[in-house]
């Protein structure tokens, strides 16, 4: 059974799409299910997440949970949303059930990815390589 969190994010994501001026992008694949995550993050000058938006090829929990890690990440600086971990995100979904479980771990590695990807793109622009 899926919690009304779960059902709500699945139902009614909020941060569906992608930025086409995005600053950072990370993508995960599900070696189990092999169910692909995209996210795309717009960062501020002050390093905080100012947009995020997410592409998902997958299930209804990997859709539940991409939304939930931007929601719980919108506004946050780059070293708060390192702290999210899988766990985190599935504990703020009221828990997902055991058999979904490997669907979580797409969201917070795809967003790991994108400020990984960001931060590459900075030290490129500043060593001007
Ligand atoms: Fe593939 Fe859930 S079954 S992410």
């Amino acid at each position: 059974m899926y919690s009304e969190k779960v059902m709500e994010h699945f139902m009614n994501p909020r941060f569906v799409g992608e930025i086409s001026d995005a600053d950072g992008i990370g993508t995960e694949g599900n070696p189990v299910c092999g169910d692909i995550m995209r996210i795309f993050i717009k960062v501020d000058a002050e390093n905080r997440i100012a947009d995020i938006k997410f592409k998902t090829f997958g299930c209804g929990a990997a859709i539940a949970t991409s939304d939930m890690v931007c929601e719980m990440v919108l506004g946050k600086t780059l070293d708060e949303a390192l702290q999210i971990t899988n766990a985190t995100v599935a504990q703020a979904l009221d828990g997902l059930p055991p058999n979904k479980l490997h669907c979580s771990n797409l969201a917070a590695d795809a967003l790991h990815k994108a400020i990984a990807d960001f931060k590459e793109r900075q030290a490129t622009i500043e060593t001007g390589a």
